[in-house]
């Protein structure tokens, strides 16, 4: 009850809603109540002319009209109540989505290292789902049910004492053991929920690369991976099913020897002449009215149960910690000249060893640095702190002489460009994808920004030019078109501090070398770090350190550290080298081999 009471809490600014569907139930409840009522005062008047006493037909034909009456306002009533529980289920859905989503995208980079894709949406649709139609029914059947039961039995009970005693009896009886059932049938629920959440995100993993699936022919392992939690979760509908069904049959005995037991003390009341033949009617009327809302319990508590299963996965996602940068939100990074400082920042991710220890560092304004390191060495992770994607452990970060964790994160992120190894765009236009960091940059903005990144000649061959729909991720681009369009996107937010993370890796020498000719006039004028595998873009930078079990093992100018016998030294010389022993060794450094 708690959980449904929060997703009204959640839906608050619904209460127009609630009230008006919650008079119209008690309205459609009270008005239930008229017919069997009405029907007693009716029979009663029938029986006295029947046997030729003093009665009047006019009562019997008002009492028939009025149960005509009451059943057209009930159908009126009832589809308002319906209409409006409609209207509320579709608003609430879209109040929780939204909640949703925008709690999702405040959350650290670890919750998302840590989840698949399609479980997220899975989980999500699940809880919506359940809650916005349990609502729904709510509003549609359940509260007027509910509501007329207790009505019901409070008439029963003013008429006869002992019948509502019946009632009263049975009922927690009744409520226990759908109690006893639920616990369990929660169970299984768990357990089906955590397996189609599996399947569900390695469903969304193996669709959106499913190039990958093909090239291997995993195809029929994906299948049954996805084939076998989908039977776990059959496999626990059995014992779910049995359990709730099994428990029902007892559960609606129950009942029935109660309705019987009712329904034997009216008669035989009646046949003692302590009930008129009127009130017999009514009251086997509302015995009989309250088999259906009784008997139906086991499906109201169903649906129960499946919101609140539905909501606990809502607010256990909603509950996670946002990532702490609203403590600082009013404070903003000023960058002047764009000087970053790393000192002694160590950082482990939530699980492993240290990637860094103790690093410190110091790039100048509008210089370019580059970290050089085996292949998980640590290069990407330190960008990552940068973006404060992740906090160090210790150390601190420093841009402009201010300590990137103590101000917005929002103002930190806005400074720092990025172009990756994967493009990494969005369905959609060209345009779009170029102006997604700034969507209301001018037509011309756009144009110049691909032209800086080399894009604009083949963008207009295109038929569509701009417009052009470019698929899923890009996948309709090669990738060195969505490099350049990923580096337009750069040019065009114009951040002081950029990151190039292995920005031309994925591609063939030529479009290689109009990306990096896109890199260098986008690295102009701004503090880059740049993780490169041609030794030549390295010799081009400003400062170079080598990176080593998580410390920095030798830092400064390319042409200083080629004069030591360091790791950088040791790369030119390999650079030329022909033996494989060697060239293994700067595939190791994520080195170009070959053509400098
Ligand atoms: N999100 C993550 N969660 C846990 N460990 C990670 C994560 N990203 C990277 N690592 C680990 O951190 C180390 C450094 O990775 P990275 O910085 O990506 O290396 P690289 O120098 O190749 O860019 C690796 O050992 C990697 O396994
Ligand atoms: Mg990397």
């Amino acid at each position: 009850m708690r959980s449904i009471g929060r997703i009204l809490a959640f839906g608050k600014s619904l209460w127009r809603y609630y009230v008006v569907i919650g008079v119209v139930s008690v309205l459609t409840a009270a008005l239930e109540l008229t017919p069997p009522l009405l029907t007693k005062v009716a029979t009663d008047q029938i029986v006295e002319l029947v046997q030729h006493k003093p009665s009047q037909l006019a009562i019997v034909v008002w009492a028939v009209i009025g149960i005509l009456l009451a059943g057209a306002f009930v159908a009126v009533l009832s589809n308002i109540a319906g209409y409006l529980g409609d209207v509320m289920s579709s608003r609430l859905r879209k109040i929780l989505s939204a909640g949703y989503f925008r709690h999702l995208l405040t959350l650290p980079q670890t919750y998302f290292d840590n989840e698949l894709t399609g479980t997220l949406i899975n989980r999500l649709n699940r809880s919506i789902t359940n809650v916005s139609e349990f609502m729904k029914m709510l509003s549609n059947m359940l509260m007027s049910w509910l509501l007329t039961t207790v009505l019901t039995i409070g008439v029963i009970t003013f008429f006869s004492w002992q019948l509502g005693l019946i009632v009263f009896a049975i009922y927690p009886v009744f409520f226990f053991m759908t109690l006893k059932t639920s616990k369990r049938w929660m169970v299984y629920e768990k357990e089906k929920n955590f397996h189609t959440d599996v399947a569900s995100g390695r469903f969304a993993e193996a669709v959106s690369q499913v190039k990958v699936v093909k090239s291997f022919m995993r195809e029929s392992t994906e299948l049954r991976f996805f084939n076998r939690h989908l039977t776990s979760y059959v496999d626990q509908t059995y014992p779910q099913a049995r359990v709730w069904h099994v428990q029902d049959v007892y559960r609606r005995l129950v009942l029935e020897l109660a309705f019987f037991a009712m329904v034997f003390y009216t008669i035989y009341q009646t046949y003692h002449s302590r009930f008129s033949i009127g009130e017999m009617v009514m009251l086997l009327q509302f015995i009989i009215g309250l088999r259906l809302p009784l008997s139906a319990l086991s499906f109201i508590v169903d649906q129960t149960q499946q919101a609140v299963a539905g909501s606990k996965d809502f607010f256990e996602a909603m509950e996670l910690e946002a990532e702490e940068a609203d403590t600082h939100r009013d404070k903003h990074l000023h960058v002047t000249e764009g000087k970053i400082e790393f000192q002694d920042v160590s950082f482990r991710y939530s699980e492993g060893k240290d990637v860094l220890k103790n690093i410190s560092f110091t790039v100048e304004p509008r210089a370019k640095f580059a970290p050089v390191g085996e292949s998980g060495g640590g290069k990407t992770t330190l960008t990552n702190l940068l973006m404060r994607l992740y906090t160090p452990q210790s150390g601190s970060i420093l841009i402009d002489g201010q300590d990137i964790n103590r101000v917005s994160q929002k103002s930190v992120r806005e400074n720092i460009g990025v172009v990756f190894q994967e493009a990494e765009l969005f369905s959609g236009t060209i345009q779009e994808n170029i102006a997604y960091g700034n969507p209301e940059a001018s037509e011309e903005a756009v144009v110049a920004a691909a032209q800086a990144a080399n894009a604009h000649d083949f963008i207009t061959q295109f038929s569509n030019g701009y417009s052009t729909q470019i698929g899923e991720r890009g996948i309709k681009l090669s990738g060195g078109q969505r490099q350049r369009i990923a580096i337009a996107r750069a040019v065009l937010k114009d951040a002081p501090i950029l990151i190039l993370d292995e920005a031309t890796n994925a591609l063939d020498s030529r479009s290689e070398a109009l990306v990096q000719d896109a890199l260098e006039r986008l690295m102009f004028g701004r503090t880059t770090i740049v993780i490169a595998h041609r030794l030549s873009t390295i010799g081009g930078v400003d400062q170079i350190i080598t990176l080593r079990g998580g410390t920095i093992d030798e830092a400064g100018p390319p042409s200083q550290l080629a004069a030591t016998d360091g790791v950088y030294a040791q790369l030119l010389a390999l650079q030329d080298a022909s033996l494989e022993r060697q060239q293994s060794e700067l595939e190791k450094y994520g080195i170009a081999i070959g053509e400098r």
